[in-house]
């Protein structure tokens, strides 16, 4: 079968999906191959991500990795998040088709978008803050000319 049990789980019963309007942190990124858009929201408290919600105009693997990203980074540490990457959500959803990886991509570049907006929200430069790259959110990182 093309999609593991979890992926389809997932997309059949996405996690945490919506938005959060008091957000501390949004962040809107696009894919580049395929248009689609993520939004992704955080609640965070004292370092914490307390909440997080997301919306997308994602195709399923999209959904089904968005879904999974969020439970993994939910009551985590903002350390922890940015360490995420969509192999690790793709891993946790037991492999996603090699073509849709780069579905699983949106969802890591919308956690880091939010996280930058977050920094940004606080004053500080999310380039300055240890362990957080951009690593590649051209899409949603409107601050960068790269
Ligand atoms: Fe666009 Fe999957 S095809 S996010």
């Amino acid at each position: 079968m093309l999609y593991s049990e979890k992926v389809m789980d997932h997309f059949e019963h996405p996690r945490n999906v919506g938005e959060i309007v008091d957000a501390d942190g949004v962040g809107q990124v696009g894919n580049p191959k395929c248009g689609d858009i993520m939004k992704m929201y955080l609640k965070i408290d004292n370092d914490v991500i307390t909440d997080v919600k997301f919306k997308t105009f994602g195709c399923g693997s999209a959904i089904a990795s968005s879904s999974m990203a969020t439970e993994m980074i939910k009551g985590k540490p903002v350390a922890e998040a940015m360490k995420l990457t969509n192999a690790a959500v793709a891993e946790a959803l037991d492999g996603l088709p090699g073509h849709k990886l780069h579905c699983s991509v949106l969802a890591e570049e919308a956690i880091k978008a939010a996280l930058a907006d977050y920094y940004k929200k606080q004053g500080v430069d999310p380039e300055t803050v240890e362990g957080f790259s951009c690593g590649g959110c051209c899409g949603g990182c409107h601050d960068h000319d790269h």
